[in-house]
């Protein structure tokens, strides 16, 4: 694959994924949901570890929305696992690609068994200093927001610029994703990143995420590098 690998200049510095299709996924095979997790799983961990070898610095991916719980409960449980059964049998991989793990999300509203493996996660990786990997656990974008407004309140603070709000995110100093991929054909946000995605460049592609491996990546770096960024101003 690295030697397909040309052109990578204006490589993002960071790309959000909403990751997207796996039920569909499934279904187009006669399967139930959870096999179309279980390879997008797959799918999940190709992506960290091309964003990784191509030297991406922020990779973030959402990968269970606060509204999520409202599905059956066995693809609940089935989804978490995944991601607890990636850290369990991936740290290894993780800190030999010195990748710093974390998670975004409410955290405290996760159960004890997960908040434990995400925190040995996040420690275990603490020291790293290649890509830095989030994952969008029990998140909302909306409820990123209210968070953060909820700790400037209890400060005391009566007035805030933008360049402060950031600080009460969930992870300040983190750049704004230059691009977002979303897969399966939808064009939407869906509460993902709302303050951060301003000005970044969208990509749609209509692959479902199994099937979303590094050609599918690389098509997304070809488009964001032909696009022309402006952040509202024009070009002189
Ligand atoms: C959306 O597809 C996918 C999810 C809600 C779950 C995503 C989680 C993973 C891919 C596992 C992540 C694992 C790691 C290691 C990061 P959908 O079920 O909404 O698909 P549909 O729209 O076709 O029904």
């Amino acid at each position: 694959m690295k030697k397909d690998i040309k052109n990578l200049i204006n490589l993002p510095e960071h790309v959000a994924i909403i990751m997207d299709g796996n039920g569909r996924w499934a279904k187009r095979r006669g399967l139930p949901r959870v096999f179309g997790h279980r390879e997008g799983a797959k799918a999940a961990e190709k992506a960290i570890t091309f964003a990784s070898d191509i030297g991406i610095k922020y990779l973030t991916l959402f990968a269970f929305s606060t509204e999520n719980w409202g599905r059956p409960e066995e693809e609940v449980n089935f989804i978490l696992k995944l991601l607890v059964d990636y850290i369990d049998n991936k740290l290894d991989n993780l800190l030999e690609k010195n990748i710093k793990l974390r998670f975004i999300g409410r955290k405290e509203e996760l159960p004890e068994n997960i908040l434990k493996t995400v925190k040995k996660g996040e420690e275990n990786t603490e020291n790293c200093t290649g890509l830095n990997l989030f994952i969008a656990l029990n998140y909302s974008g909306r409820a990123e927001i209210i968070d953060a407004v909820n700790k400037i309140l209890a400060t005391g603070r009566e007035k805030i610029t933008e360049e402060d709000f950031r600080n009460y995110l969930y992870y300040p100093g983190v750049p704004d994703p230059d691009l977002l991929i979303r897969t399966s054909g939808e064009l939407r946000i869906s509460n993902f990143l709302l303050w951060q995605l301003a000005y970044t460049e969208l990509y749609f592609t209509e692959v479902l995420w199994p099937d979303f491996n590094e050609e599918e990546f690389l098509k997304a770096l070809y488009d964001y590098q032909s696009r022309e960024r402006r952040f509202g101003r024009i070009k002189i």
